[in-house]
């Protein structure tokens, strides 16, 4: 892959290597620790009877410790599809993710029979920006939620991207994400049609303890410097309050990214130079100025030779927000399709994104990115998409209330 579009800085893997072999000499003598994710851990029971809780002041699904399948759906409105009908459409919708999630059939459920192990399924719903056009609520989008500007490192294919709607449907067993996703898609289907799939998985549920960072397709650990659910550094970077139109207040904002990763070239890379790449080390996670995972980086640390130890344009400096509540969430999963029709490696991370606002605190990430990162060497977005995402409902109540009411 040539990365190397645009106004970015020229950064080749030769010049890479010859960098992270000068700093390796300063900064990776003698950290042996173990891997983080292969410490000792007692058996987890995996339990298929597990519930999520649908009501609440948030929607599920976020804030939820991620289940280890996903798949995500963008739908478009059908023409004529109006106010009153996305309504229903929610109605129902939200019907069938309260009763799933529960471990009930949906109303006339084909496959009741599938219904009733919900492995902590969780369904959370998305409204892209052509929602509020076609709904005469142009005036209540988010100013954020619209599709984000072309970055240099695009090579974004249309098949994955916009969509009216997002179902982001997670549980810890893929025939219960199987079932739900077609029951919804069964409801929906007088209103909308399907735009685009995309399904991810992360580790399977129980194969490491509770707590311990998820590693991506490429290796790394990744989430380790996430906002921790229930926290108010959390609360304040991903939940929706008053800069926001009154209708999202405890809702946030989506941005999903399907970033391809070219694992040829990636294996092709030497351990000091995927570390160099990062700003971690791969097998413990810590950054390359600590021992571990969990060590805040020194980004002022230089080797004995005067190079910064965490690079100028390592991923970790360049993503960094020093204001954490103007950072991101991260809920990421990992996708393997196979082969390309060019026999490459179709794999890769849906990268999503939760934030209060995409402006504020998506977007200047995204830029610094875009503009230097040592990744984009093995990374490209390939599809992109915006939904507001709105506040859960409490009994009685349906998702999109607040807005479509
Ligand atoms: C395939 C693409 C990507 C891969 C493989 C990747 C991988 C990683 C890894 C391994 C880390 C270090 C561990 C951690 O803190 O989680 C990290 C950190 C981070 N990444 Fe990415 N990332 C990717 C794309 C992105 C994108 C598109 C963004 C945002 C626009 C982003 C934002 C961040 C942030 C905010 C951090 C934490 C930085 C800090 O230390 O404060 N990443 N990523």
């Amino acid at each position: 892959m040539d990365a190397h579009t645009g106004s970015r800085p020229r950064l080749t893997r030769r010049g890479l290597l010859a960098s992270s072999a000068a700093a390796a000499a300063g900064v990776l003598a003698t950290r042996q620790a173990a891997p983080a994710d292969a410490q000792a851990a007692p058996p987890v029971q995996v339990d298929g009877s597990a519930v999520e809780p649908f009501h609440g002041p948030h929607q599920a699904g976020i804030a939820t410790t991620p289940q280890a399948h996903a798949v995500f759906v963008g739908l478009d409105l059908r023409s004529g599809v109006g106010r009153e009908a996305v309504a229903r459409m929610m109605r129902l919708l939200s019907d069938d993710a309260r009763r799933l999630s529960q471990g009930s059939a949906a109303l006339a459920d084909t496959e009741p029979e599938l219904a009733v192990l919900p492995a902590r399924l969780t369904v959370t719903f998305g409204f892209g920006p052509g929602l509020f056009a076609a709904t005469g609520l142009a005036d209540s989008r988010p100013a954020s939620v619209e599709p984000l500007p072309r970055f240099a490192i695009d090579k974004l294919q249309p098949r994955w991207n916009g969509g009216d709607v997002l179902v982001q449907i997670c549980a810890d067993d893929p025939l219960t994400v199987a079932h739900a996703l077609r029951m919804i898609i069964k409801d929906a289907r007088a209103f909308t049609r399907v735009r685009w799939i995309q399904r991810g998985f992360r580790r399977a549920a129980g194969v490491q303890a509770p707590g311990l960072t998820q590693r991506n397709i490429m290796g790394q650990l990744d989430g380790t410097a996430n906002p921790v659910p229930g926290t108010p550094t959390f609360d304040r970077a991903v939940w929706a309050g008053n800069d926001a139109p009154t209708w999202l207040h405890g809702g946030t904002t989506l941005v999903l990214r399907r970033i391809q990763a070219e694992l040829e070239t990636w294996d092709a890379a030497d351990r000091v130079a995927k570390e160099f790449t990062i700003g971690r080390r791969l097998d413990t996670g810590a950054p390359l100025t600590g021992t571990a995972e969990h060590d805040p980086p020194d980004f002022a640390k230089l080797t004995g030779v005067g190079f910064p130890v965490i690079s100028e344009y390592a991923h970790i400096r360049r993503a960094h927000s020093t204001d954490p509540g103007k950072g991101i969430f991260r809920r990421v999963y990992n996708y393997d399709e196979g082969l390309t029709a060019a026999g490459h490696a179709d794999s890769g991370l849906l990268f999503a994104s939760y934030q209060a606002d995409i402006t504020a605190q998506f977007l200047p990430i995204q830029r610094r990115l875009a503009e230097a990162d040592l990744l984009n060497e093995w990374t490209t977005p390939i599809g992109s998409a915006v939904f507001a995402i709105p506040p859960g409902c409490p009994p009685g109540g349906w998702i999109g209330q607040s807005l479509l009411t």
